[in-house]
């Protein structure tokens, strides 16, 4: 995600903002810029690229002389990452200047308000929305132009902001994107996280949703939306400055499995307007919607595996029939991709060289592409033809779980709206599933809250030598995931299976023991799968079940049983691979593996 940092006091600002920006660099970025305040007017510099960049550009920050200023990292969402999109962002007169962590989600409503006053823009990002909005309402009181903006602004921010007329004042603002303040020895600063203040001071104050603070070098006050003041108490910060970059996890992989329920929100919430489904980067009208004969799925890894449930979805809903393929397969077996096909390509980084080379090969068939990207501004979200960001934030552990959770996400979108559009679902369908939607976010959250039962039973399991997973149609999608986590990080051997294969052969692997994991989230199958328990039991398996709240059924016959909230029978795998998450993570984690970084792997496989 993007990162915050701004200072007010009596030392030089620029070095203690690349200072401070450095100690963000773990979170991700694409560029990076400062806005310092020289006494006459507020200088801008910013490039696309590493935090490395603005350091030579400034000389260590000695070029952007001031006590004054604020610096951002972006992590690209509205517009690529390029210098004129970077951050900050003024408005027409260079007199305020912005930078912005979060995602406006009705700015181009304002932009187009603001255009019809004359308002022109030089970038395409959100941000730039906020500073010519501040504009509009700023008559010399900066404090009410803030809380003029926060009652017009839609979506969360976190903001630093710089008024030319109020040299002597910083100011800082938030609303579901976190900030803090601190008061350093020779003035004050905000941040968007700890790791960037704590050189200065351990003392630092929470702001919370929709407070804003104004800062000299000396005060630090606190005002609500309505411009009252309220008094706030500092919190002292005992974390070493490891323990925060990750946010006080012990793992970045633990960090961004919490990160899920606000990656599912903010991959679903900004296409939901009014009860109906609006994808606009999908390009597409109704007709067009209409008249396809086929999606074809390519991608990679986890990637893969939500097209695989994406499959059933598709078919099984909107009734438009898929193939899922890997992106390794697809490009080298000469497909057919008829006229009507839609080809559609799933990935976190947008830089996986065989999803990319799919892609080409796909366009050079004549094929539309959609690809379903989550770094903005990346080799397939630029090359396809058009683009569904999945809003995780940056991932850094290599196993995936956050944005693999947003790509189910854009996949449930993108087939309930295909579904609706064909007369597949009706409006009662639709707000149904929509209502199941909106509840995913806190499902999640419960299941992760639940996170020592799955400890206690990983810790029995370190020791094993393989393990198998089975479900059936949506399930083995699952059971594919499940074990993919599992393997990749603990370095244990494990397969997936379709319950219904396991007679053809893999049966002959089990003995005393051995775990099986079966999913049992679809209750038409229920009795098939109690049945493919039973098998492997008589064979000697320990058998782990993950099942819906209610079947209480498979207790008889399962050792260990899981149960996962209610949900429509399409968005069960939102749910059921958390614990599967979790049994990977405590595995590896309790063997001593590097769980954030694997042997043998890296994030992003831009190699073939
Ligand atoms: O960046 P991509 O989504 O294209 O990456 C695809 C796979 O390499 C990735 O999902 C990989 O399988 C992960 N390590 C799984 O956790």
């Amino acid at each position: 995600m993007c990162g915050i940092v701004g200072y007010i006091g009596d030392e030089q600002a620029a070095p203690i903002l690349l200072d401070g920006l450095s100690r963000l660099e773990y979170r991700g970025y694409d560029s990076a810029g400062m806005a310092v305040y020289d006494g006459q007017k507020i200088n801008v510099v910013k490039s696309k690229g590493r935090l490395k960049i603005l350091n030579e550009l400034t000389h260590g920050g000695e070029t952007l002389p001031g006590m004054l200023g604020i610096g951002h990292t972006r992590w690209a969402t509205h517009g690529e990452p390029s210098d004129t999109n970077a951050h900050p962002h003024y408005n027409s007169d260079e007199s305020i200047v912005v930078v912005h962590n979060g995602i406006i989600e009705n700015y181009l409503k304002l932009k187009k308000k603001l255009e019809a006053h004359g308002y022109e823009f030089r970038s395409e990002t959100d941000t730039e929305v906020i500073a010519q909005l501040l504009d509009f309402y700023y008559k010399g009181n900066p404090l009410q132009a803030i809380t003029k903006i926060m009652h017009r602004m839609e979506g969360s921010y976190a903001l630093g902001i710089i008024f030319k007329d109020h040299p002597d004042e910083l100011y800082a603002v938030r609303k579901d994107s976190p900030l803090i303040v601190g008061h350093a020895k020779t003035g004050n600063i905000i941040a968007s996280d700890v790791p960037a203040i704590l050189r200065y001071t351990r003392d630092v104050y929470f702001i919370e949703n929709e407070e804003i603070v104004r800062m000299t070098k000396d005060t630090m006050e606190f005002f609500n939306v309505d411009e009252e003041p309220i008094e706030k108490t500092s919190t002292r910060i005992e974390w070493d400055v490891n323990a925060a970059e990750k946010g006080g996890y012990e793992h970045f992989m633990l960090k961004e499995m919490y990160e899920q329920p606000k990656a599912i929100t903010d991959t679903f919430s900004p296409r939901i307007k009014d009860g109906k489904i609006v994808i606009e980067e999908l390009g597409m009208t109704d007709e067009e919607i209409r008249a396809i004969k086929k999606i074809m799925i390519v991608a990679c890894g986890s990637a893969y595996h939500t097209g695989m449930t994406s499959k059933y979805i598709y078919e099984g809903l909107a009734r438009i029939p898929v193939e899922v393929d890997l992106a390794s397969e697809f490009r080298y077996r000469n497909p057919i991709l008829e006229e009507g096909t839609l080809v559609i390509i799933i990935s976190q980084s947008g830089e996986t060289a065989d999803s990319l080379a799919a892609l080409r090969e796909a366009k050079k068939r004549g094929a539309r592409v959609l690809g379903i990207v989550n770094v903005v501004g990346s080799s397939i979200a630029r090359e396809a033809d058009n683009v569904m960001y999945t809003w995780a934030g940056p991932e850094i552990a290599v196993a995936t779980t956050k944005a693999y959770s947003a790509q189910l996400i854009a996949q449930y979108l993108l087939a309930m709206k295909f579904a609706y559009v064909r007369g597949k679902l009706d409006d009662a369908g639709l707000a149904s599933m929509l209502d199941d939607l909106r509840e995913l976010p806190s499902q999640v959250e419960m299941l992760l809250n639940n996170k020592e039962k799955i400890q206690k039973f990983a810790n029995r399991y370190l020791a094993a030598r393989e393990v198998f997973f089975i479900g059936r149609g949506i399930d083995y999608a699952i059971s594919m995931e499940g074990s993919l986590k599992l393997k990749e990080i603990s370095y244990i051997h494990s397969e997936a299976y379709a319950a219904g294969e396991l007679k053809h052969g893999t049966i002959s692997l089990i003995e005393d023991g051995t775990l099986v994991t079966a999913v049992l989230t679809q209750p038409d199958l229920y009795k098939k799968m109690i049945s493919n328990i039973v098998e492997v039991k008589t064979r000697g398996a320990f058998v782990l079940a993950v099942t819906n709240t209610g079947n209480t059924e498979v207790e008889k016959t399962a050792d260990y049983v899981i149960y996962i909230p209610e949900t429509n029978r399409y968005f069960t795998n939102s749910l059921a691979i958390i614990p599967l998450q979790l049994f990977g993570y405590y595995v590896s984690i309790g063997k001593g593996c590097d769980v954030d970084k694997p042997r043998n792997l890296a994030k992003s496989v831009t190699v073939e």
